[in-house]
């Protein structure tokens, strides 16, 4: 039996270890939770930051399989949030103390959605004095334009490579070069060399993946260094491919416990990144974002893209929060997370620590 003291990780063969501990059941399951809280108090406390998201816009050119809002799906209504919504967001943000904000749309490199996405960030940044700290998940653009946008306000960029087993990924999108896995590395580390904070991820309980690549995508994390991590459970949607699969997936509880136990590994081997609590954790378990918290998350975004978009921003099936305007939605964050025995960082950036002293180093 695994215990908190004697809890240990061999280094000779990682990834049969960490396959291990993602398969953990019962008692060696809670010494594995307990142990991630521990190590998560001890290196990033009990501070939980807030990020205020804006979907921007469910206009997409790509086609992952998994995705709602890809670009062959008709059913959702396409929309960009107009500047005047963007910016009421950012006021809602500022005025209650929130730090950050994250910027996430559908994939498009077109010269107007880089411009807009450049005014935008000046023009948050102007509003609240440079006091936002601005956060981007527009997916792979090229270095020029990763550039301008850092050189107009944004310091953190969140780009998932969704399963790091080019196999995987390979059946999880179209065979073309839009979805080209090597791109998408190639991005990745574009992003870091223009001096991003880099938070990637992946989906726990995709078809056809095994706890090995759920391993293998831990030891990814590890090897690009990065600075953030946002993950969680696959969840179907009617209207995409890999529906077909749905009967392949592992249950709901099973892939829940499973995303639990990745949260866990990851806060113990990379100890002083920023890990997100996400939505699809809760979509899943009502208190699964504060669960996640508990095991070694810190981070966790209020959605606050105005409520008649939200229906047509569905990644995926049974996403929660769809009818709450921000104002309830925070209300009803700050009791979960002081239930979980967190504390909100209000008013602070909360940067990756793994960051800053990876910059210290050099
Ligand atoms: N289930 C869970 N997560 C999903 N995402 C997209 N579709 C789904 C789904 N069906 C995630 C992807 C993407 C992020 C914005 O949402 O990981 O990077
Ligand atoms: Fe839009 Fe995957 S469907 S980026």
């Amino acid at each position: 039996m695994i215990t908190t003291n004697n809890f240990h990780i061999s280094r000779h063969s990682p990834l049969e270890e960490y396959t291990r501990l993602l398969n953990s059941k019962e008692e060696a399951r809670t010494e594995l939770l307990k142990y991630a809280a521990d190590i998560k108090m001890q290196n990033v406390g009990k501070k939980v930051y807030f990020r205020g998201l804006i979907e921007y816009s469910n206009r997409c050119k790509k086609d992952c399989y998994y995705c709602g809002v890809r670009a062959s799906n008709p059913g959702p209504h396409r929309y960009q949030m107009e500047d005047s919504e963007v910016l009421e967001a950012a006021k809602f943000a500022l005025d209650n103390h929130f730090g950050s904000l994250v910027i996430q749309s559908g994939e498009r490199n077109d010269k107007p959605f880089i411009q807009k996405i450049e005014n935008l960030l000046t023009k948050i940044k102007d509003l609240s004095d440079g006091k936002l700290g601005i956060t981007l998940s527009c997916g792979e653009q090229t270095r020029e334009t990763y550039n301008r946008w850092k050189e107009a306000g944004a310091h953190r960029y969140l780009l998932r490579i969704e399963s790091s087993s080019e196999k995987l990924y390979s059946k999880l999108h179209p065979n073309d070069t839009l979805h080209s896995f090597h791109q998408r590395l190639e991005a990745l580390h574009t992003l870091k060399d223009t001096g991003y904070q880099v938070g990637t991820g992946v989906m726990i309980g995709l078809p056809f993946q095994t706890t090995e690549d759920l391993a293998n995508d831990l030891v990814f994390f590890q090897d690009l260094d990065v600075d953030m991590v946002g993950m969680g459970p696959y969840i179907e949607h009617k209207d995409t491919p890999l529906y077909e699969f749905k009967n392949s997936l592992l249950p709901l509880q099973n892939r829940f416990d499973l995303s639990l136990n990745m949260v866990a590994l990851l806060r113990i081997l990379m100890p002083k990144i920023n890990i997100a609590a996400t939505t699809a954790m809760q979509a899943i378990d009502a208190q699964g974002r504060e669960k996640a918290l508990m095991v070694g998350a810190n981070i966790i975004m209020p959605n606050l893209t105005p409520v008649k978009y939200r229906e047509d921003y569905l990644l995926y099936e049974d996403k929660p929060c769809i009818d709450e305007e921000a104002a309830e939605c925070q209300n009803c964050l700050e009791a979960r997370i002081h239930m979980a025995g967190g504390e909100i960082g209000y008013n602070e950036w909360g940067d990756s620590l793994h960051f800053t002293y990876r910059n210290k180093m050099h």
